[in-house]
């Protein structure tokens, strides 16, 4: 709402009130592919979650087909924006953040390839677990900032990093967590669903609950100590 407000109104300067270097003077390409990274980000937070929603896949299958071509395109396009402003633009945090953030690209432009294909090949049970294995990639930097306000929130300090450079053992640590672990933890989910025993689903389940209870805390600390007051 923010960036697409000011955008709209032709008030690039305001996209500064989050970060000084979001908007450059004169660097037109950078300004562009910034915008383009924001709107692409908007579409897919929208559309991601619709596309998982079981009764709108059985009741308007069309509406999934349409959107999931959109939401695929869109992995792709606000990826490549990201890598631009990560390795070209250069962003906040060290060589070792920008490591891990390509990463998270190189692993949404993978599980976005075999979605599509599985789709287009009616694979669908592969195509389901694909599909789910990208939404993870792509709510890897929604992760990284509901954690990070998480942590602030119980330390109420920037503890394990320093906020001046963005760097610091703590933001590695969160890195590896948010953009590779989700997808290790995806295959235990669909291994422990297909073939576990009774215990070892309780035990997923308990580590589910607790892993949303955690994510629940930190999306309210992020709106109310991050996003809302951009508004
Ligand atoms: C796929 C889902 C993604 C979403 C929803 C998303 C969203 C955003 C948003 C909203 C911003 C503006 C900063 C803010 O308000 O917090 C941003 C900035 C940025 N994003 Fe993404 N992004 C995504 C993926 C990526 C990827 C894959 C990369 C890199 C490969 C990337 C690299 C960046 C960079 C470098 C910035 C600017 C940060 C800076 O200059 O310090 N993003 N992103």
């Amino acid at each position: 709402m923010h960036y697409g407000r000011s955008g709209a109104l032709g008030q690039l300067e305001a996209w500064n009130k989050v970060n000084p270097h979001f908007y450059v003077k004169g660097d037109i390409t950078g300004n562009v592919i910034f915008g383009l990274h924001v709107a692409f980000a908007a579409v897919i937070t929208i559309l991601g979650p619709l596309q998982l929603v079981d009764a709108l896949r059985t009741r308007a299958p069309r509406f999934h087909r349409v959107s999931g071509r959109v939401y695929i395109a869109s992995a792709f396009l606000v990826s490549v924006a990201g890598l631009y402003l990560t390795w070209v633009r250069g962003a906040v945090g060290g060589p070792v953040m920008a490591v891990a953030i390509t990463m998270n690209g190189a692993i949404i432009f993978c599980c976005a390839a075999f979605t599509i294909r599985n789709a287009m090949q009616r694979k669908f049970a592969a195509h389901q677990q694909w599909a789910v294995h990208l939404y993870l990639g792509m709510s890897g930097v929604w992760f990284f900032r509901v954690f990070l306000m998480l942590w602030l929130m119980i330390w109420r300090a920037p503890v394990g990093f320093d906020p001046a450079t963005f760097t610091g053992p703590l933001l590695t640590g969160l890195s590896v967590l948010v953009y590779i672990l989700p997808q290790g933890i995806a295959a235990v989910y669909f291994h422990v669903r297909c073939n576990g025993s009774s215990l070892q689903r309780a035990l997923f389940t308990g580590f589910l609950v607790l892993t949303a209870l955690g994510i629940g805390l930190g999306s309210v600390a992020a709106t109310l100590g991050m996003w809302m007051p951009r508004l």
